[in-house]
């Protein structure tokens, strides 16, 4: 009986692990599946990918879209770009808000969030890694999400790689087209080409790797908490092991004699 469950929840595993490939996008689109750091139960965000994504959206997302959800002190967390205070403070005053107090416009400070969208069809993108998903479906045990996430960061991935170089012109807005975009046709010219930034470390501006950076990046946006969400999930996961095996040993010793009486009396 156990040998068959264990049998049968093998292959459970192994189908939808393999599924995780082949799912499509919300949209039915395929999307790849992109080995991040931070995937899986004890993944972890890089530090220095992040930081590079922060580069990435600040020189080129931001011109058009914000992360208004977003302080901008949270770029000193640990577990999260982990810069310098005074790298922080001295890049919140690249921003102006404005101060509903002094009934006019200042430069930003760490407490202040990001700003919003600067174009108006451009959506914020503060949790846009976590509201699209590419690796959800109606089947399966949500193993696909628990070894791949949910395929928020691959799908901006798809996006900002799936230009196809067509466009076309409709009620005066160019379309481009885009294999990764719900309707295959959208409003936003393509922002990378690769060698968009440069890195100080030398690390590469290819398309793919800016493309990645700045989807971990945004994936931190999105859910900063995230592994301290991991840690509290191993530890509960351990604990709940632990105390099985204490109820089970508990329950064997409490009936013990009662299951062996006939032998004892
Ligand atoms: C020139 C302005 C502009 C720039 C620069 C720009 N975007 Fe966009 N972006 C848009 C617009 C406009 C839309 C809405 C497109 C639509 O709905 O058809 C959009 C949509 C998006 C979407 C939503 C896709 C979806 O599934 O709905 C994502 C993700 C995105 N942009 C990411 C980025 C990233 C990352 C960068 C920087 C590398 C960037 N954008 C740079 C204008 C821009």
């Amino acid at each position: 009986m156990i040998k068959k469950l264990a049998l049968s929840a093998l292959a459970a595993l192994a189908l939808s692990g393999t599924a995780a490939h082949a799912a499509g996008g919300e949209s039915g689109h395929h999307t790849e599946n992109v080995r991040f750091s931070f995937d899986g139960p004890f993944g972890a965000f890089d530090q220095n990918q992040l930081q590079r994504g922060l580069k990435i959206y600040t020189e080129v997302c931001s011109a058009c879209h914000g992360l208004r959800y977003v302080p901008i002190r949270t770029l000193a967390d640990e577990g999260g770009p982990h810069l310098p205070e005074d790298q922080v403070r001295a890049y919140a005053g690249n921003f102006e808000v404005f101060d509903p107090e002094l009934d006019d416009f200042r430069a930003a400070t760490p407490n202040d969030h990001f700003p919003m969208s600067n174009l108006e069809n451009a959506p914020d993108l503060s949790l846009m890694a976590k509201a699209r998903a590419a690796f959800h479906g109606p089947q399966g045990l949500g193993i696909n999400q628990f070894l791949y996430g949910i395929g928020g960061p691959e799908h901006i991935v798809g996006i900002l790689t799936g230009y196809t170089g067509e466009t076309r012109e409709q009620a005066g807005v160019t379309y481009y087209e885009n294999t990764a975009f719900d309707s295959g046709w959208i409003a936003m010219a393509p922002p990378l080409a690769g060698q968009d930034v440069e890195f100080d470390d030398g690390h590469s501006n290819d398309l793919h790797h800016e493309a990645e950076d700045v989807a971990a990046f945004l994936m931190w946006a999105a859910e900063p908490k995230l592994m301290a969400r991991k840690q509290v999930g191993f530890v509960a996961v351990t604990f709940l092991i632990l105390l099985s095996v204490l109820l089970y040993l508990t329950n064997k010793r409490i009936w013990k004699p009662i299951k062996h009486r006939k032998k004892t009396v």
